[in-house]
């Protein structure tokens, strides 16, 4: 089975959210957490962007042992010495320089010609190299550049000494059959492509990063980058969690494996979402608060008799303790009396049926019963009798 690298950017593309800033306590715990998550590559933050993000990349090469750590850099001399001086303590350090391709970037932004591009990204490349034992070098826009000015900018940087490309949909404007295609182009024109690593990095602007990470793997890419939750840049990053579990749980599609821990997942998942701020929506998939519970009569009564009924994912993969059966409006009576026996109390059937009609009652004016409304009801049955 094929082997996917995880590339985790929380710490850098997802400390771009808007609003959010960690201090460097902060980020080294996460980065601790994301070391037991067992991720294999971990960007720490771009080091020339500030010193406060200079000393939580280097805290963190210092103590992060098990995973690669990495910084990024513009294509410019300053940024990847400053990075050097941050990451050289790593056990295994990279650097992640980038450079756009896009004919928008290149023009508006850059205001370079596409040979000045290449000449640029090839002495960046090359003089990173100096220092650091592996350069991954990212084609920024890649998604919106040209094919074939693609393939000939990577020939030049890969024979400048870079052992991981990566091309990102920066602005996740791609679809997963558009990036598949981008993927396979590569593959099979890229003269010296098989000595090195290729990369998918996708946005979500379009709601649809996982699903084009996964068709870049489906066409060569080894590694994958992402972040936990899906924080990032405007609409964020693939959501890793995702993407994990997906790999996981559809072997029969998708033949890949990943050093991830997956019961890690969900306390991975909180410890970001605390210290970002950036809560977690209720309906978000894999971590939200709603993703193992069921409220409609059907799906509970169908889940008792067995959870794959309405559960492809069991709550304990990723560290989840238990689905949950809201008690609300659409719930039934098998999941009402299941409940009740879990609050230690045995009913006739006729106290069942009269708490049950005062518990569908309750449901009219309340969204959600809680534990202490069906004590309260409870108690007020026994006290007829
Ligand atoms: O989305 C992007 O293009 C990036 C690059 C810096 C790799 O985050
Ligand atoms: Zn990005």
């Amino acid at each position: 089975m094929a082997h996917v690298n995880i590339f985790d950017t929380t710490l850098r593309d997802g400390e771009q959210s808007p609003g959010v800033n960690l201090n460097q306590l902060e980020k080294l715990e996460i980065a601790k957490q994301l070391e037991r998550l067992g991720i294999d590559v971990m960007e720490a933050g771009f080091p020339a962007s500030s010193q406060g993000d200079f000393e939580g990349v280097r805290q963190i090469a210092r103590q992060i042992k098990n995973v690669s750590v990495t910084g990024l850099a513009r294509a410019k001399k300053s940024d990847i010495d400053t990075a050097w001086e941050a990451l050289k303590e790593g056990a295994d350090p990279r650097l992640h320089v980038f450079l756009a391709t896009s004919p928008i970037h290149m023009t508006y932004k850059l205001k370079k010609t596409p040979e000045q591009v290449i000449q640029l990204a090839e002495d960046m490349v090359r003089y990173s190299r100096q220092n650091f034992p592996k350069v991954e070098w990212s084609a920024e826009d890649a998604s919106r550049s040209d094919l074939d000015f693609l393939v000939k900018i990577i020939e030049k940087v890969i024979a400048a000494g870079a052992s991981v490309i990566n091309l990102p949909d920066t602005v996740g404007y791609t679809t997963p059959a558009e990036y598949g295609k981008m993927f396979k182009y590569i593959k099979e024109n890229v003269r010296n492509i098989d000595n090195v690593t290729l990369s998918a990095h996708c946005h979500d602007d379009l709601g649809m990063a996982v699903a084009n990470t996964i068709a870049a793997i489906e066409n060569g890419a080894t590694q994958v980058e992402g972040t936990i939750n899906g924080i990032g840049e405007r609409a964020g990053n693939a959501a890793l969690e995702e993407l994990a579990v997906a790999l996981t749980i559809r072997k029969d599609f998708y033949p890949y494996t990943t050093n991830l821990v997956l019961k890690e997942v969900k306390r991975t998942s909180d410890l970001v979402s605390n210290l970002t701020g950036m809560a977690v929506p209720r309906n978000k998939a894999v971590v939200g608060q709603n993703a193992f519970a069921h409220e409609s009569g059907i799906h509970q009564d169908g889940v008792l008799k067995n959870a794959s009924t309405y559960e492809i994912i069991t709550p304990e993969l990723v560290g989840v303790q238990s689905n949950n059966l809201v008690m609300g409006k659409h719930s039934g009576k098998h999941a009402f009396s299941d409940k009740i026996k879990q609050l230690g109390y045995e009913l006739s059937e006729d106290k069942l049926k009269e708490a049950f009609t005062a518990f569908k009652r309750l449901t009219d004016r309340k969204k959600e019963v809680t534990d202490d409304d069906l004590f309260t009801i409870l108690t007020e049955i026994q006290t007829h009798s």
